[in-house]
């Protein structure tokens, strides 16, 4: 289902393409005005022509995919504008079939004076998501629409990438495992049921530089299922050190992580998330402390996107801790936020950035879809979260914060402090906390250096609790 979105503003846009795209598979071309919404009409049935001639032509099927399912709009849903008539009008013109669907009848009906007879249904002021969807289910059994994917038509989209010294732990492999030689070539090298050990290890990761083997997207509950036994197995055992919990939580993390890339969020990749969550909870005990932390810090090495997402979880719940927040809920909601806040993003030093000005600094470092992928990724990450349902309040809305600042320079929404939640801060200050300590060598960052720099941002509403406490801190243990 392809559907044309269109109001003024962002955030009512953004909660509504949340609200859909949460329960139904669609896709969502949005505008900020009737205007912009009739360009993208236009976009759309000139790539209907341009489809018809390559397809004529015979041409590149890279070509055609990358028009294919972007020629007309099943629907249009646009906020009651004065100037909706040119909507109607051009659908009109145009024979177009897309059903208007419009929100806010009462003003539609005020201005009788204008003929509104081509919008086909309203939705209701009170709970226009819920309305909308439901007007769109109808819609699409009625007219018997499929799903439209964006397809890039390779292997790569059957394929699921796995890092290969992982395939140790689930030896003898539960799955058939391949090797990628091009997005168009994947060739078999260990079937099912062989082992996978040291010397294999060895040859493929060590001498060749083999980092990701590769098993088919439909064959990675077995693996997964090696994961969540292995975390459960911790859950259950009485006691567990924090450093037993990180080995098992950054794999699974990353394998989750890989996952998402390739596939949808299944059952179990969410039962994966959320065991990964309780086992770090577990570990981390009822009072973490901030000093504790930092000193472990030392022998932290690894991937970026894990291991500041790991610290930022163990940072965020010593310091509600410190704030006298000793409750398991506060823990395991600060946990899922930092395990989840930059699962979108794969590339490690994109995730290291840490505002939109450094991205622009930095875009030569990046491709255009990795650029677009870090813009978006506090929206897409909230929205993935969001999806996995039985998880705490707040998750998503600390998520989607994670980059504000304190005086409305972050980013997506530039919000000003007072707007910013009591967690949001305290996870934004953690999440700049661990971005600092693991950008310094060993000795060199400390508390102390951290407050001293990054003070200035911080002086404002909630912020400043959390960095009194941070101060009190340092003054505390040095
Ligand atoms: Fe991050
Ligand atoms: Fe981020």
């Amino acid at each position: 289902m392809n559907l044309l979105l269109i109001d003024r503003e962002s955030y009512t846009r953004d909660m509504i393409r949340f609200g859909l795209q949460a329960e139904m598979d669609m896709q969502i071309i949005d505008a900020s005005s009737c205007q912009e919404g009739i360009e993208k009409l236009e976009q759309f049935k000139a790539n209907k022509k341009a489809l018809e001639l390559l397809k004529k032509a015979s041409a590149d099927e890279a070509a055609i995919l990358a028009l294919d399912g972007k020629t007309h709009f099943d629907a249009v849903f646009c906020a009651y504008e004065a100037d909706i008539l040119n909507i109607i009008n051009w659908l009109k013109e145009h024979d177009d079939k897309a059903e208007l669907i419009v929100w806010n009848k009462a003003r539609a009906e005020n201005v009788m004076e204008q003929d509104t007879s081509g919008i086909h249904t309203y939705v209701v002021d009170e709970d226009v998501v819920e309305s909308l969807k439901e007007r769109l289910r109808t819609l699409m059994v009625d007219r018997e629409i499929t799903v439209a994917r964006p397809q890039t038509g390779t292997l790569d989209d059957i394929y699921c990438p796995i890092r290969t010294p992982l395939l140790i732990r689930i030896s003898p492999l539960t799955s058939d495992i391949y090797i990628r030689l091009s997005e168009k070539k994947y060739v078999k090298i260990f079937p099912e049921g062989e082992t996978f050990d040291q010397d294999d290890l060895q040859k493929y990761y060590s001498k060749k530089g083999v980092e990701y083997l590769f098993l088919k997207k439909d064959e990675t509950s077995e693996f997964l299922g090696k994961f969540q036994s292995d975390l459960d197995a911790l859950i259950a055992k009485s006691d567990i050190t924090i450093e037993e919990a990180d080995v098992a939580v950054s794999e699974a993390y990353e394998t989750v992580q890989e996952l998402l890339q390739r596939a949808s969020l299944t059952e179990e990749l969410k039962e994966v998330a959320r065991t990964a969550v309780m086992v770090t909870v577990k570990s981390m005990g009822f009072q973490p402390e901030l000093k504790k932390i930092l000193e472990r810090l030392k022998d932290n090495k690894g991937h970026y996107i894990s291991s500041h997402s790991m610290l930022t979880a163990h940072l965020a719940c010593a310091i509600s801790a410190g704030m006298s927040w000793q409750s398991s809920a506060t823990y395991e909601k600060l946990t899922l936020a930092a395990f989840m806040h930059d699962i979108t993003l794969t590339n490690d030093s994109l995730a290291a950035v840490q505002s939109l000005d450094e991205l622009e600094e930095r875009k030569l470092e990046f491709t255009d879809e990795e650029v677009k992928a870090f813009r978006n990724h506090p929206m897409d990450a909230s929205n993935l979260v969001y999806q996995m349902k039985r998880i705490p309040a707040d998750v998503d809305v600390i998520i989607n914060q994670h980059h504000e600042r304190t005086d409305g320079s972050g980013f997506p929404r530039g919000l000003m402090h007072m707007h910013i939640g009591y967690l949001s801060c305290i996870f934004i200050i953690s999440h700049d906390l661990a971005h600092f300590m693991l950008s310094h060598k060993q000795h060199e960052g400390t508390l102390e250096e951290f407050v001293a720099t990054h003070k200035k941002h911080y002086l404002r509403g909630n912020f400043q609790k959390v960095l009194d406490l941070i101060v009190s801190e340092y003054v505390r243990t040095s």
